[in-house]
């Protein structure tokens, strides 16, 4: 094994580091020879960086999600766990009824490139406000069939009023209000359009809600994710938009309540 020698940042994320600039897994650092000087050089600088708070995958340029690898960088808000929860739920439930789906604040397209991945042949939509996310989006969904649009989700799609089968979303959730609880690598390096919506943190959560209910054909589902401050008054917007049935909370794999389910009742 390669040695790692102590470093200012966790062992886990150094030894992704390393094996990130000897162009190798880091599985394989166990059988890697000695890093170059110049290698060494380039291993330190990101070391430093690390240890500055740059997050890891905007170091590496890539991220995982469920099935898939998305590159990521500055600009795009870097995909989490906790939503590859609610996508699981996504995918089971497209599983047994398949047919028209729409992401909504698509960011890096983590999201719906694990879904296109998972249930080839789905007909696919996505939308994004910033354009440079929207770049980063176009990057990972070059080999997709999913249709991107670079535009606000309130107005996404007209032409798909009542037709959607799934909508899903992770839209920016963190009350403004909880400013101080957020991480300092995420306050200086992430965009904050894409983690902060009013004092709050509902105002994108409802426009969510309302888009839902115009794209959604009776008996669709919705997903989305929110802070898990707010599981009841999400469920409660959804409830009161008088547009849903079956409204239920999910926990994240913290068991922390952090995304919400819901299906389209009939459109009168
Ligand atoms: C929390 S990120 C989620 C990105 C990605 N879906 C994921 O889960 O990794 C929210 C994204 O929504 C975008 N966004 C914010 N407001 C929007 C709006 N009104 N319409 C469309 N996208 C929006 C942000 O730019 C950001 O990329």
């Amino acid at each position: 094994m390669l040695n790692i020698p102590h470093s200012p940042i966790p062992r886990a994320e150094a030894s992704t580091l390393l094996a990130f600039v000897l162009g190798i897994e880091p599985k394989e650092l166990l059988t890697a020879v000695p890093p170059s000087p110049d290698q060494e050089r380039r291993y330190q600088s990101l070391l430093v960086r690390r240890a500055a708070g740059e997050p890891l995958q905007y170091l590496t340029g890539k991220a995982y999600f469920r099935t898939v690898a998305v590159e990521v960088g500055p600009g795009v808000f870097i995909p989490r766990p906790e939503t590859e929860v609610m996508t699981g739920w996504a995918v089971e439930w497209l599983g047994s009824s398949p047919g028209t789906v729409v992401e909504l604040c698509v960011g890096s397209g983590a999201v719906s490139l694990a879904v296109a991945t998972e249930l080839p042949g789905l007909r696919q939509y996505a939308v994004e406000i910033d354009p440079v996310a929207f770049s980063w989006a176009e990057r990972n969904l070059a080999q997709t069939q999913v249709l991107l649009r670079l535009g606000d989700m309130a107005t996404s799609f007209p032409e798909l009023d009542q037709q959607a089968d799934l909508v899903i979303a992770n839209p920016p959730y963190v009350p403004e209000d909880e400013l101080g609880l957020v991480g300092k690598d995420v306050l200086e390096h992430e965009p904050a359009l894409a983690v902060f919506s009013g004092p709050d943190g509902l105002d994108a959560v409802q426009t969510v809600i309302a888009v839902a209910a115009r794209l959604l054909r009776p008996a669709g589902a919705l997903c989305f994710e929110h802070a898990e401050s707010n599981a009841a008054a999400a469920a409660e917007l959804v409830r009161a938009s008088g547009a849903f049935t079956q409204v239920q909370t999910h926990p994240d794999l913290t068991r922390r309540p952090r995304f919400t389910t819901a299906v389209r009742g009939p459109v009168l």
